[in-house]
């Protein structure tokens, strides 16, 4: 599907400074709770060994953050950036209430120019965000550029099951019953009609892999869960030696 859509920096932010308030709750109501779970797996594939420094992108309230760090052998702290205020406002509430702000550090800044030296991270995780960034490339340059040789990230997206069967049933959920419940709880006319229609034109599985390879990553690998309504990716930032090999690692 090639429909065009607006992610300028300032629809997209705006859109989620409007609905911040009601983000969570609609999370685990239209998720029916998976969401975490899909969180924790993306944990599970940086392969942490309790020391590192890791870089939540797009972090918004800040759960993958916070799984991040409440995983045994988990990051050892966190940066979370996100551009949109009111998003991290309720993040910094969160953390608050849990006594954890201290070993995770909020930021306000943007996926496309990441406010963070080169090479100062060792992990970095993207949850729902890198669709809505206007150039996903450039961010995972930016991922590529800030993760330290050697490091892994993890990217959760949506997609789109293509069971025969399923596919229209999902369809049908995700473009009638979603928008509906979404503008219902959050009173945002548009932002649940957006998610779909974000969805149906961003690439997933193989197309999105290859976004990941043109970065520079290697390793990477595409993990459907529940059947394709949501991916996993991973990636290994190439190391010197393999990036002069062209990713061959040889
Ligand atoms: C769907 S939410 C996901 C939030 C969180 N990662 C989660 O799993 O719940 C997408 C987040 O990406 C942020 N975002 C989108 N484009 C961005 C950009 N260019 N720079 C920084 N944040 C961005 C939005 O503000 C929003 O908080």
């Amino acid at each position: 599907m090639d429909r065009v859509i607006d992610k300028t920096p300032d629809r997209i932010a705006a859109m989620f400074d409007a609905i911040a308030g009601r983000y969570d709750l609609l999370n685990r109501l239209l998720s029916g709770g998976l969401d975490r779970r899909w969180r924790a797996r993306a944990v599970g594939a940086l392969h942490l060994t309790g020391e590192e420094t890791v870089l939540d992108l797009c972090t918004g309230t800040a759960d993958l953050a916070i799984a991040l760090r409440r995983r045994r052998k988990g990051a050892a702290r966190v940066v979370g950036i996100d551009f949109a205020g009111r998003m991290l406002e309720h993040a910094a509430r969160k953390l608050d209430a849990l006594g954890m702000g201290g070993r995770i550090g909020l930021v306000r800044g943007d996926a496309m120019r990441v406010p963070l030296p080169a090479a100062s991270v060792d992990a970095a995780t993207i949850a729902f965000g890198i669709r809505n960034v206007e150039d996903p490339l450039r961010t995972l340059a930016e991922l590529h550029r800030v993760v330290r040789p050697g490091g892994r990230i993890a990217i959760l997206e949506f997609g789109m099951p293509t069971l025969p069967g399923l596919s229209s049933l999902y369809r049908w959920y995700f473009r009638r019953v979603l928008p509906w419940v979404g503008r219902f709880v959050s009173r945002h006319d548009s932002a649940y009609a957006y998610l779909p229609a974000s969805v149906g034109a961003f690439p997933s599985g193989v197309q999105f892999r290859r976004l990941l390879d043109d970065a520079g990553f290697v390793d990477t690998t595409a993990v459907r869960m529940l059947l394709g309504v949501v991916y996993l990716y991973a990636a290994t930032r190439a190391s010197a030696a393999e990036a002069r090999d062209g990713g061959r690692g040889l």
